[in-house]
């Protein structure tokens, strides 16, 4: 574990324990903590922790199967594998595939033929650097080009077709996909070529403009984004988001290379999740139209989902960022970007749209929804900024306003005690909402109660044969029972209590577990501790004796209170 981590970051040693400054956020006194016999690590900064594993999957930002490769590769192991042997084989083919194709339309680009689609890179300004770094070619005006020179090469039509570049035609004939267009190789963050998107060389090709890929055994196009493989590469504090090929590509060429783009489809949580890994910060540029509108604001949702901060910029006097960029100049984007509203002013502008405040009806409309925005801000400082803008804004007092929002929340808060009645009923509902790194706890007094139990349990592995069942619901989060209840089984069984738990456990359990290791409980006592741990926790359990908690829920729904 030192080994490893000392590539990252620079340990030192106090009093036998090793500490850095976190390799993962910017820091000038070191919070991350590594506990070399236990082989974790935690940042109590940041909160990122967990194992050996989940160390190079965040350092490498690797997902966990690569990451195990990497290490396996580090220590010149054997590597495991799930996957069929045939399909791996596959997979491998169909990469080399496309690379094969990528180098094809790349070439393609300098012949004769290529003249009109050099034309076209002209037309919109991209630079033979620019050409070059996104690896762009063109497929040529033929129905046989590319399957022909895939064959020579040694592919089968059983791969192209699988691989998303050929069909088969009338006759078994296979014939291209792509034909006359210009080529995009989409390359993952392996740099592996995954997919292509191709469009027409002139106008806006009546509806297919854009082909690309179909999903295929080595492309899901909700889990990838464009020009992910050159923005991962940045130390950048925030990510451009943007709608195509030639935003990215543009916004590329003007400097600003943390850009993605998620390609016309609709942001899903998995492009988010991506996107989380090598950022906090998002700042969505999406196009001006409704369109682009309507997809921003569902974006929003997703991305805060994967606890990203979200910042909206909107182009004025464009259609999309290249548009913006073409017409206006790289610095006046770069301004545009540093004025970017955060997603709740981007909110309050929409609400506010269309609306014509000196409407009576309308205004009150617009304070109606502009009352029900503020009551869902969790934070008082955003809440004060923007009631006080919604104040100026309709000539209603700050003070109607903020009586309006409190009564909207005291409404809501009744809501939710309702279900949360429920949901205590339910432990099945007690998930947490997934966050990188760290966990935040519905309850942190217990949890701490329940942190200490568990480091004790690990210390001290003697004490579980003296413990009564513990039951999932004397927890009072999901992560904590899980790490508690997968640590007792490995002792039970003789095992070390912590050693390979990563195979078994998510993130977010193996970071509370680097977390409890990180924060050396004393254990002076282990027994008299145990007797008072055990005691608060069972002192939650109400007396209800043994019934199940679930039945419980079915025999309330049924007397018609609690659905
Ligand atoms: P746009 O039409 O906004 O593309 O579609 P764009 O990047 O501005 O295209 P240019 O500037 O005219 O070249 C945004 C994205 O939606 C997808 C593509 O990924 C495109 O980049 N799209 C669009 C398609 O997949 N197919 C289409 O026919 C159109
Ligand atoms: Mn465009």
């Amino acid at each position: 574990m030192r080994e490893v981590v000392s590539r990252y970051a620079n340990l030192v040693q106090k009093n036998g324990r090793y500490w850095a400054c976190c390799p993962f956020h910017n820091e000038k006194t070191p919070s991350f903590h590594i506990d070399i016999e236990k082989q974790t690590y935690y940042c109590f900064g940041c909160g990122k922790g967990g194992g050996l594993i989940n160390f190079i999957m965040d350092a490498e930002r690797m997902e966990f199967p690569e990451a195990v490769e990497f290490l396996a590769r580090m220590y010149n192991m054997e590597v495991p594998t799930t996957e069929s042997e045939g399909e791996a084989l596959l997979k491998k083919r169909i990469l080399a595939m496309n690379t094969e194709a990528a180098r094809f339309f790349r070439d393609m680009l300098s012949t004769d033929a290529g003249a009109q689609a050099r034309d076209y890179i002209a037309h919109r300004r991209l630079s033979r650097q620019t050409v070059l770094r996104f690896g762009l070619g063109y497929a040529p005006d033929s129905w046989t080009a590319l399957t022909d020179h895939l064959r020579k090469k040694g592919y089968n039509a059983n791969e192209m077709v699988l691989g998303g570049l050929a069909a088969k035609g009338k006759n078994n004939g296979l014939y291209d996909i792509f034909r006359h267009r210009l080529m995009f190789p989409i390359i993952d963050g392996r740099g592996n070529v995954i997919a292509f998107g191709g469009r027409v060389l002139s106008g806006d090709g009546d509806g297919q403009k854009y082909r690309n890929s179909s999903n295929t055994p080595v492309y899901s196009k909700k889990v990838n984004l464009y020009a992910y493989n050159i923005a991962k590469r940045e130390k950048v504090d925030r990510l451009i988001l943007v709608e195509g090929y030639m935003d990215a590509v543009s916004l590329h060429q003007a400097g600003f290379s943390n850009t993605v783009a998620s390609l016309g489809t609709a942001l899903t949580p998995d492009q988010a999740r991506l996107i989380s890994k090598i950022t906090d910060t998002v700042v969505v540029c999406y196009d001006a139209d409704r369109a682009g509108q309507a997809a921003t604001e569902r974006a929003i949702g997703i991305l805060r989902d994967a606890s990203l901060k979200v910042r909206i910029l909107r182009i004025p006097g464009a259609k999309d960022p290249d548009d913006y960029i073409k017409e206006f100049g790289a610095d006046a984007f770069s301004a545009l970007l540093d004025k970017a509203s955060d997603s709740s002013d981007y909110r309050m502008q929409n609400l506010k749209q269309d609306k014509d405040l000196s409407e009576p009806e309308q205004k009150v409309e617009y304070l109606k929804q502009g009352c029900e925005f503020l009551s869902n801000l969790t934070s008082a400082v955003e809440l004060d900024v923007y009631a006080s803008k919604l104040a100026n804004e309709t000539g209603v007092t700050k003070e109607a306003i903020l009586a309006e929002v409190a009564k909207l929340r005291e409404k809501k808060a009744g809501a939710e005690r309702a279900s949360r009645r429920r949901t205590e009923l339910d432990p099945g509902r007690l998930v947490q909402p997934p966050r990188d790194g760290g966990v935040r706890y519905s309850d942190p007094t217990r949890a701490r109660t329940e942190e200490a139990l568990i480091s004790l349990v690990i210390s001290h592995p003697e004490l579980v044969e003296k413990m009564p069942e513990l039951r999932r619901e004397d927890f009072s989060s999901e992560q904590l029972g899980r790490l508690f209840f997968e640590v007792r089984e490995r002792i039970k069984d003789g095992l070390d209590p912590t050693a390979g738990l990563e195979q078994s456990l998510g993130r977010e359990e193996m970071s509370i577990l680097g977390k409890i290791n990180a924060a050396l409980y004393p254990h002076e006592n282990p027994r008299r501790e145990l007797g008072d741990l055990l005691e608060r926790m069972m002192s939650r359990r109400t007396g209800e004796g043994d019934t199940d908690p679930l039945l419980e829920i079915k025999q309330r729904k049924s007397k018609g209170y609690g659905g």
